[in-house]
């Protein structure tokens, strides 16, 4: 037998039972796949066979099915595996059913082969209408079950599309596909690294990689000049549900382009991945700095789907005689906020429930003013008497609306405002579904700042290159240095991120010094390899890298990573179908030269 392309003929079946239509009728069919239900009306028996393709009604009744095969239609298990011979025929006038792809037809059965009996399912598979999935760790720990969902099976084919897409896009641009080592070194993405001990090399470790970044990298110097890779990296990081331990990168890289080549060719790629999910996208996308992002929205990845703009209020707030916010201006800070149409309705104790949320991300407090009946009303009310400051000026508070300010330094505003605006949206109703706002942010800050160790970090990554206008006017600031990083983000979600390199070593050995890696030695043993190819000739270069995971989640419409990935981990990074991780005997431990420590 061979499988030839668009047949799903073997030496077991004839077709696939799901994708059995009208235009088969006459058809005798040998179809295998799951019993999904089965109902005995006395005289005939009907199994509901279920396949990739979908389920489609075989009956078994006395004109045309023997007694035993009938007995034995009536006596299989649900989830069992069964393999059935028949005839396709129309369904009865009034019988059809148009909600099932196979709803024209049915398949009258003679024989009923049980290949793969199944034993009671621990979840089930079939559910009523309006019947609820069960609990997600039973779902996670019975994966092989819940994998037998449609929904579940759509979402790994749309998966599965997106790649393909990808690698046709890309493919046809003349970025090769190439594979990059899992056991590796440290890879600085930001995260905590996964140590793999060598047993060869006792006391020595290998990391997975956090991203193929310096791999990339090396196949530009290379001159290999357009990479791409579908990338699995590691990061033991806090879980989020954007966010998984072991997560799939689009991989890309590029030699003699510039942010704007690099930018395109995203945009192109995000088009073609939307297009294979039915969608249009219109490119370019618009782009925002990151320090606009900041001041407007509060975050490097704005939801631009609604308002609720962060605006700057500190001059109505200056000469007040209320004491936090002139405390907080006179010490540098600002007082920033976002006025909420018809939020003077809320009760005291919703606007409270906001104010929650803004001291979680960090904020002391919030403070509201509301207009009601032409007035200022609320606690903050009797600093503005006898003056009006919110009429015009930044951001006027109108006729029913609440105001809600942080006042203080930027970096604990930002993201308290950040919050409370998302909040505030899902409140009113204001996020429209199904609409796409795509963005890029670019200009991002090269280096942050630890406020306690006054140490720096790389924003992006180390090999980022910083804006060469940047060093030139501020060579002593690095903290003022801009970066040529930009991100890609679609209704506050980031999907993907990247930068123009450093292909200059004495460039990067710099960057190594700013970010606490001074010493020659120290920079040659951790990053000596990444050093050694760029002073052997290095093209300017750069790419980008897109959360896969992401992207196949947003366009599946789910709400969690763990519903696009086959086998995802929990959010505490545990794998409970699988079980790991696990203890392991100690004389494994000792055979890596390793031993636990009682604590
Ligand atoms: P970055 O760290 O921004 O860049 O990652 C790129 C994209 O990968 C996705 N992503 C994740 N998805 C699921 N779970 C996670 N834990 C997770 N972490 C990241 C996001 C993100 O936008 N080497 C650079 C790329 C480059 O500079 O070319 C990098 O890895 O969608």
């Amino acid at each position: 037998m061979t499988m030839s392309p668009g047949s799903f003929a073997t030496s077991w079946r004839t077709h696939r039972a799901g994708a059995l239509r009208a235009a088969d009728i006459g058809t005798p069919v040998v179809l295998g796949g799951w019993v999904h239900r089965s109902r005995n009306l006395g005289g005939i028996v009907f199994v509901d066979l279920r396949d990739i393709d979908g389920i489609v009604q075989v009956s078994f009744g006395t004109d045309w099915a023997s007694a035993e095969a009938i007995a034995a239609a009536a006596a299989v298990g649900v989830e069992s595996v069964v393999v059935v011979e028949g005839t396709v025929v129309a369904r009865a006038e009034g019988t059809r059913n148009p909600e099932m792809g196979t709803g024209d037809v049915e398949v009258r059965a003679t024989a009923i082969r049980v290949v793969g009996p199944a034993t009671t399912p621990a979840i089930p598979v079939a559910r009523g209408r309006g019947e609820k999935l069960a609990a997600e760790e039973l779902r996670l720990r019975h994966r092989y079950l819940d994998l037998r969902r449609a929904d579940l099976q759509a979402n790994l084919v749309l998966r599965h599309r997106l790649m393909q897409a990808t690698r046709a896009f890309l493919s046809e641009r003349g970025f090769l596909e190439i594979e990059t080592p899992i056991l590796t070194k440290p890879t600085p993405e930001g995260a905590r690294d996964y140590l793999v001990p060598s047993r060869v090399h006792p006391g020595e470790f290998y990391a997975l990689p956090q991203s193929p970044q310096i791999y990339k990298q090396l196949f530009m110097t290379c001159g290999l000049d357009r990479y791409f890779q579908i990338a699995r990296c590691f990061r033991d990081e806090d879980l989020r549900a954007d966010r998984q331990p072991e997560f799939t990168q689009i991989d890309i890289e590029a030699s003699f382009v510039s942010q704007d080549d690099i930018l395109a060719l995203a945009e192109q790629l995000v088009a073609a991945l939307w297009r294979t999910a039915g969608h249009d996208v219109t490119t370019p996308f618009p782009r925002m700095t990151y320090r606009d992002a900041m001041e407007r929205f509060g975050c490097d990845r704005p939801d631009l789907r609604y308002g609720l703009e962060i605006a700057d209020h500190t001059e109505a707030f200056r000469g007040t005689s209320f004491g936090i916010a002139t405390a907080a201006i006179a010490a540098g800070g600002r007082v920033r906020g976002i006025v909420v149409p018809g939020g003077a309705a809320w009760s005291r104790k919703q606007v409270d429930e906001i104010e929650a949320l803004a001291k979680s991300a960090g904020a002391a407090g919030l403070l509201r003013v509301r207009r009601v009946d032409g007035k200022l009303d609320g606690p903050l009310a009797k600093f503005f008497e006898g003056s009006d400051p919110f009429i015009g000026g930044a951001q006027p508070i109108a006729e029913g609306a609440l105001a809600l300010f942080v006042a203080g330094a930027d970096r604990v505003s930002s993201p308290a405002l950040d919050r409370v605006r998302q909040e505030c949206a899902q409140r009113l109703g204001l996020i429209p579904e199904g609409e796409q706002r795509f963005l890029i942010v670019t200009d991002f800050p090269m280096f942050d700042r630890d406020p306690e160790s006054g140490a720096l970090a790389a924003v992006h990554h180390p090999f980022t290159s910083p804006q060469v206008d940047d060093m030139t006017a501020f060579p002593d600031a690095p903290d003022r240095w801009r970066a040529n990083a930009y991100d890609v983000v679609l209704n506050g979600l980031e999907l993907g991120g990247g930068s123009i390199r450093t292909h200059d070593p004495a460039v990067q050995s710099r960057m190594f010094a700013l970010l606490g890696i001074g010493e020659k030695a120290e920079q040659e043993r951790r990053f000596g390899f990444l050093l050694e190819a760029l002073r052997a000739g290095a093209p300017p270069h750069g790419g980008i890298a897109f959360g896969v995971d992401r992207i196949a989640m947003l366009l599946a419409g789910a709400t969690s990573l763990r519903d696009v990935i086959a086998f995802p981990k929990t959010t505490a990074a545990r794998a409970l179908f699988e079980d790991a991780p696990t203890q392991v005997p100690p004389e494994d431990l000792a055979d890596l030269h390793l031993g636990l420590r009682a604590n």
